[in-house]
């Protein structure tokens, strides 16, 4: 913020935190930066949300409304402040964007169902060990799933023509992401990757995100990948629209759920 304050003295600025485990969190988000709006005389909407946050957690751990930390992180929470957003961001005189973070890894995903069980993540547990790789990578297929169905409606929505969604894909990129991965694992994951000349550092990891959010407004539905503008496909299971619509369904369900469940404060 200081940054921007320094290159731009006019600039209004505030920075508000959200935890995406918490519906309540996503809420009081929505309202605070609603009310921040409103008294700062700004047009009632917003230009771009990236969809960034996301964790490769270790052992299993559920949220207070009872999903897996990873599936809430992930994908769950990213699609409830997205729905919570759509109004304003639809509401946006200039055109808007959606960029979602997903990962090359959900290219590992095969058998995929999209049930309750499972988009909460408790459909993984009950093995000996935390499937952590397979959660991760399903988290990424769903946020994908998710992307291209919302660009399906947002392009049949004559009402929101101005808004578009797309996928950042960054590569692999020397971040915290491994925080809860022993300190060994990751030193060695990260020298061998080098040695392969994949790792990025987070100041060019970060192009791919920056190209979809700079995509002209016609651009939608596109998975960006690594920088340079590079523009790639995803897996075959992340286009099926059918699937991709099943996913929509549940969400949609859990989101109602978790909302009720907040506006009755009864939260389990
Ligand atoms: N690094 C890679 O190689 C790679 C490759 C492909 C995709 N990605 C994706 O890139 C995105 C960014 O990850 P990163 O690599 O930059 O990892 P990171 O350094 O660990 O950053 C993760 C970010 O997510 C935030 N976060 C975690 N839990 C949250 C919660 N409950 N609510 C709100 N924010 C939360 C963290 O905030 P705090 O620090 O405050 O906890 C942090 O800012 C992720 O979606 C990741 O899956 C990364």
């Amino acid at each position: 913020m200081s940054e921007i304050k320094r290159q731009n003295e006019k600039a209004l600025l505030k920075a508000f935190q959200v935890d995406l485990l918490s519906i309540q969190s996503i809420l009081d988000f929505k309202n605070s930066l609603q009310l921040w709006l409103q008294d700062s005389k700004m047009h009632p909407s917003v230009q771009l949300l990236i969809n960034n946050a996301g964790i490769l957690a270790t052992s299993s751990r559920l949220t207070s409304e009872g999903y897996d930390q990873m599936m809430a992180t992930n994908y769950v929470g990213p699609f409830f402040l997205t729905q919570m957003l759509l109004p304003l961001l639809k509401n946006s005189p200039f055109p808007s964007r959606i960029v979602n973070v997903s990962s090359f890894t959900h290219r590992c995903v095969f058998d995929v169902h999209v049930d309750e069980d499972t988009v909460c993540g408790k459909g993984f547990w009950g093995l000996d060990q935390y499937p952590c790789s397979s959660i991760y990578q399903y988290s990424k297929l769903c946020l994908l799933l998710f992307s291209y169905e919302l660009h399906r409606k947002l392009s049949l929505d004559k009402e929101s023509h101005k808004l578009t969604v797309n996928v950042a894909d960054p590569g692999v990129v020397k971040t915290n992401i491994m925080r809860e991965v022993p300190t060994y694992l990751s030193r060695v994951a990260f020298t061998i990757l080098r040695l392969l000349r994949l790792l990025q550092l987070p100041k060019d990891g970060v192009n791919s995100i920056l190209d979809a959010a700079l995509a002209s407004p016609e651009t939608s539905g596109v998975y960006f990948f690594g920088g340079k503008g590079r523009r790639v496909g995803s897996s075959a299971q992340s286009n099926d629209a059918k699937l991709a619509e099943e996913l929509w369904e549940t969400s949609s369900n859990l989101f109602v759920k978790s909302q009720i469940s907040v506006e009755g404060g009864t939260s389990s």
